[in-house]
């Protein structure tokens, strides 16, 4: 069970308000029966940047590092691509589709919380992908990693909201489709909610989630909005 006292709701961006199989689409237009197994590789590979380019102190931001995980991914599949083709793609980035639920349920919560993103995106990507879908006057706040030039799940970029806000951990609900940044802000002693999009399993890394929804209009019942 959540606590009574949130004030901020931090949502994460990638796979949670936004739907990266938005990008399927243009996958499939250029590579054809190739497309599924190189989205699946370009998101295993982005996320594994982030990881590395951590753990390893060579920051580049998330833009570029998808770029790189792209490049990556199309040469991995053996698939033939020029930089305007990669470009194209990563246009895609700018105008991801948020899923379904996701304006109706933020315009319920927006009364009751102070609603922001707390993601890996650099400012810019998040901007686009918020105006893109109208999100702009329900997101107040956009908390990115590249601040820190480090990527979730460093605990320094959980503590972040903290920091900026002048909030207590408990008063920050994170909301994350993301197994393993479920466990990273939970790690980190912020309430978490797992909006579990998919049949994902939990993480076995002995951290669970305050609570699980299926998505966030159930989260908007379940926090009585
Ligand atoms: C995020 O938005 C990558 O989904 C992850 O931070």
């Amino acid at each position: 069970m959540v606590s009574r006292e949130i004030k901020t709701i931090l949502f994460d961006a990638y796979g949670t308000l936004f739907d990266i199989s938005s990008i399927d689409a243009a996958l499939e237009e250029r590579y054809g029966e190739l497309a599924r197994e190189a989205a699946l590789l370009w998101r295993r590979k982005q996320l594994e940047y982030t990881w590395l380019r951590s753990l390893m102190g060579r920051y580049v931001d998330f833009y570029d590092l998808t770029a790189d995980a792209l490049a990556y991914t199309l040469e991995a599949c053996g698939l033939e691509s020029s930089p305007a083709d990669r470009k194209a793609l990563m246009q895609e980035y700018y105008r991801l589709r948020a899923f379904p639920e996701v304006q109706a349920a933020l315009r319920r919560m927006k009364g009751k919380f102070h609603l922001a993103i707390l993601s890996n995106a650099n400012p810019s990507l998040l901007e686009h992908a918020v105006t893109f879908n109208g999100l702009d006057e329900l997101l107040s706040d956009f908390i990115s990693a590249d601040e820190l030039h480090l990527y979730k799940p460093a605990p320094a970029v959980y503590r972040l909201p903290e920091k900026k806000l002048g909030l207590a951990p408990w008063n920050l609900l994170f909301v994350s489709s993301n197994t393993w940044d479920v466990a990273g802000a939970a790690a980190c002693g912020l309430q978490v909610a797992w909006a579990k999009r998919t049949p994902a399993i939990p993480e076995k890394l002995g951290i669970r989630p305050d609570t699980i929804v299926k998505d966030l209009l159930e989260l908007a019942d379940m926090l009585g909005c």
